[in-house]
């Protein structure tokens, strides 16, 4: 199979790419390497540094490779970024993912999309929060993400094509940058590491479905290669509060570190879980890595020199 892996010199992509050679397959990234490295991928990936609100030059690409799917996780990330630029965020989240499936189009690829589970539904929703709950974020980020998600529920009715969004969790694991939005169990490694002190903003109870890279990357496989489309959680359906994530991080560091407690942040959930019943019956998926496994491998890799081709 030809596949096309957008935002594939990123974090959870770069794994993507990964699975899908390990397995045989041609992959093309497309890139504009914003926050990707090159490091992060194979010497001789075929690497297109492009940007998807281009629509010309994503074309080009797709209609020049021809992939049967493309797995689309090139996005403006930062929940924080999207509230100051909510213009720029919807430019590459929503404007960004159209331009992707209107190259899809043109060749009839199938497209997998990175959504998100932990920024899209709000407060005062059922937990674990199953699919069919409405939506309603609470920044710019989650509202791109719902509405580009919007557009491929609409291409499959319009154009009857399979395409696919996986709703994740919060992923962890190598590769990932410690000073990200979402790295905050990379962040704690890189701490007790380098024998410094966590930080906790608000009371440490807020919790989060935290799920391990090589389980979202056996998610978009599945969602891949499966003849379906719609929407699917990808979770643990397990809570983890940032004091557990503490008390993981200092057992794999072997020895303790007191948190020191910062003011809360504004609008941040105090809680998120995700009910993966629906991704268990229709994808065959289930995460398989708990958190007490997780925690220490991104230890291992912070502690090693965080290698940007390592940890599977
Ligand atoms: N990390 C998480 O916990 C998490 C959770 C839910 C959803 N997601 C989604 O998964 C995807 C991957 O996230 P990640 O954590 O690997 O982030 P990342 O920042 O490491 O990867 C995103 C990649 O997209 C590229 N990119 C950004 N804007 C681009 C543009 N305009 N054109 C081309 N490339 C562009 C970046 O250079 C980067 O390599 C994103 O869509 C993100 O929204 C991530």
């Amino acid at each position: 199979m030809h596949a096309i892996v957008t935002g594939g010199a990123g974090f959870i992509g770069s794994h993507v790419v990964d699975a899908l050679l390990e397995r045989g397959d041609t992959v093309t990234v497309v890139d504009n390497l914003s926050r990707g490295r090159t490091a992060r991928l194979p010497a001789d990936i075929d690497l297109r540094q492009v940007d998807i609100t281009d629509p010309d030059a994503i074309t080009s690409v797709v209609a020049d490779t021809r992939p049967e799917v493309i797995f689309h996780l090139a996005a403006q990330i930062d929940v924080r970024t999207s509230v100051t630029d909510p213009v720029h965020d919807a430019a590459v989240n929503v404007g960004g993912t159209i331009n992707v499936l209107e190259a899809a189009r043109g060749v009839g690829a199938k497209l997998v999309y990175a959504s998100t589970g932990g920024a899209l539904y709000g407060r005062d929703v059922p937990l674990p929060t199953p699919e069919h709950t409405l939506p309603e974020p609470e920044a710019p980020y989650g509202t791109a993400k719902y509405c580009a998600e919007q557009y491929l529920g609409l291409f499959n009715r319009l154009y009857d094509t399979q395409h696919a969004a996986l709703r994740m969790g919060n992923i962890y694991g190598p590769r990932q940058d410690p000073g990200g939005e979402a790295g905050v169990i990379g962040i704690f490694c890189g701490r007790l590491f380098a024998g410094e002190r966590p930080t906790i903003f608000g009371d440490g109870k807020t919790t989060r479905d935290y799920v391990y890279v090589a389980d979202a990357v056996s998610a978009f496989l599945a969602a891949g290669d499966s003849e379906r489309g719609g929407v699917w959680n990808i979770g643990t359906g397990r809570e983890t509060s940032i004091l557990q994530l503490v008390k993981h991080v200092c057992r794999s560091a072997g020895h303790v570190a007191e948190p020191v407690f910062a003011a809360a942040r504004a609008g941040e959930l105090e809680r998120s879980v995700l009910d993966v019943a629906a991704a268990e019956q229709d994808l065959r998926w289930k995460a398989t890595v708990p958190i007490e496994e997780g925690i220490p491998r991104v230890y291992e890799w912070v502690a090693w020199g965080q290698d940007d081709r390592a940890g599977r």
